[in-house]
């Protein structure tokens, strides 16, 4: 793999500043942001005043832990545009999450937000291994998702030719990327896997494509699957992280020459973690739930955000910001299946582990005679046509996930092609448990 290390002359000077000058930078933007939010958003100053605090008591960051959270719950309780901090009239861009369960949560952008937001991108991209005058096939899907507008005015910024394909029509994303030969591709990694077979199905040889860096985000994925897109692609594999309440994608990304965790642009974004049950903050090190606080953001300020996000803050490597390990689970996607905890991220590396099986998986929980049961659907490669052979993988998996994970887990490999896919954000357990 090439070497795509940014020069330090490429850097912006807060990417070389030192810990003391961010600190101090994020003081004294976090104490404007809590003040705009006070005096702004009536749902801050409602939140401010129950909990009995106010924004002239935040003398050093610290203080952040004396104000009250913010939840998912709070942004569809203002819907549509409740939590804005300007007249709807500034707000030049709309986002909104899917909202699976209930209203969708609605994000507002001013024009200031938009270059914020683009610049970080760019910087993403830059950190990520990108260059002015590369080529970028981006196959986040466009709309009220913020994956595909958000990398493309990024990579705009940074002065690619950008090339707006979105998520579906995987054929065509094949052809597009032996005809146009992109450097760099943005994509969900359970999406690039798709990819993947669609080069393989097509008899073209993935590893002599032009590709030489994937931006991938928006759901967990693991060391593993880097692996495997890496040797597969002959190309870097860099985690982007991100989440429409506080911006979209570029909030935290890997550095390409470290690959050890995602740097927080901690310039525009104070990052806290917790415990998440008792709420209580955690010091850097210790596992837990991500909370995040904007510390520039002008339509939609936001005050220690419960991302759900489960993760530990690690000192600076590449850049003197704190890092983030990679993100192992949401914390609503644990399963808990007769009291042992479990995450999709795990059963994942157990399949990469098995020959024969094909990264495509799902997980699927049913209860029987009042007892949970957990399946694995996993597609078997199609080298693994035998069902003989099937089994013995079956029966691998199942023997790793009982000794590393600690559950019994009743396995079927399938097809190729027999788990469904996604174009974006896959869909990695169905619960079928009635509900209590
Ligand atoms: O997924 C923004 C994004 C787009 C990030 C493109 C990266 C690339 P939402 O749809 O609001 O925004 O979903 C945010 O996705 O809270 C995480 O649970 C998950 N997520 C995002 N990036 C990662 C990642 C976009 N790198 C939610 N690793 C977040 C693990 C991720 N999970």
């Amino acid at each position: 793999m090439l070497d795509l290390t940014p020069r330090r002359e490429d850097l912006e000077p807060i990417e070389l500043a030192s810990r003391a000058e961010i600190s101090a930078l994020q003081l004294e933007r976090l104490k404007r942001t809590l003040r705009r939010a006070y005096e702004r958003v009536p749902h801050y100053r409602r939140a401010f005043e129950a909990a009995g605090v106010h924004p002239d008591d935040l003398a050093s960051l610290a203080d952040i832990a004396r104000f009250p959270f913010t939840c998912k719950e709070d942004l569809r309780a203002g819907y549509p545009f409740g939590l804005f901090a300007v007249p709807r009239e500034e707000i030049v861009r709309l986002h909104a999450s899917s909202g699976t369960t209930g209203r969708p949560t609605v994000v507002g952008y001013t024009r200031g937000d938009i270059e914020v937001w683009a610049g970080l991108v760019a910087r993403s991209i830059r950190a990520s291994g990108g260059r002015p005058g590369m080529k970028l096939h981006n196959a986040y899907g466009y709309g009220l998702f913020t994956g595909g507008l958000g990398l493309h005015y990024g990579a705009e910024r940074l002065g690619l030719t950008t090339i707006p394909v979105s998520g579906g029509m995987t054929e065509r994303q094949v052809q597009l990327i032996v005809d146009f030969e992109p450097d760099i591709i943005t994509v969900t990694p359970s999406y690039m896997l798709a990819l993947l077979d669609e080069f393989r199905h097509q008899g073209r040889d993935p590893s002599a494509t032009s590709l030489k860096v994937g931006i991938f985000g928006a759901e967990p994925w693991t060391d593993a699957m880097r692996a495997e897109i890496e040797a597969a692609f002959d190309m870097h594999a860099i985690d982007i992280y991100g989440l429409s309440e506080v911006m979209g994608p570029g909030v935290a990304n890997e550095c390409v020459e470290s690959k050890d965790g995602l740097t927080i642009w901690e310039d525009h974004f104070y990052p806290e973690i917790v415990e998440p049950q008792s709420g209580s903050v955690l010091p850097d090190g210790a596992r837990g739930e991500l909370v995040l606080t904007t510390l520039t953001k002008e339509g939609m300020p936001i005050i220690r955000y419960r991302t759900r996000d489960l993760t530990r803050l690690l000192p600076g490597t590449a850049r003197n910001m704190r890092r983030m390990e990679r993100i192992t689970g949401r914390s609503d996607d644990m399963m808990i299946v007769r009291g042992v905890n479990v995450f999709p991220s795990q059963i994942e590396e157990q399949i990469f582990k098995v020959k024969g099986l094909a990264p495509h998986y799902q997980v699927v929980l049913t209860r029987e005679e009042r007892l949970d049961q957990l399946e694995v659907l996993v597609e078997a490669l199609p080298l693994l046509a035998e069902a003989a052979e099937r089994r013995i993988s079956a029966v691998e998996l199942g023997n790793r996930i009982k000794s590393v994970i600690g559950v019994t887990a009743r396995i079927t490999v399938t097809d190729p092609g027999g788990v469904e896919r996604s174009q974006g954000k896959a869909r990695r357990v169905v619960d079928k448990r009635p509900r209590a």
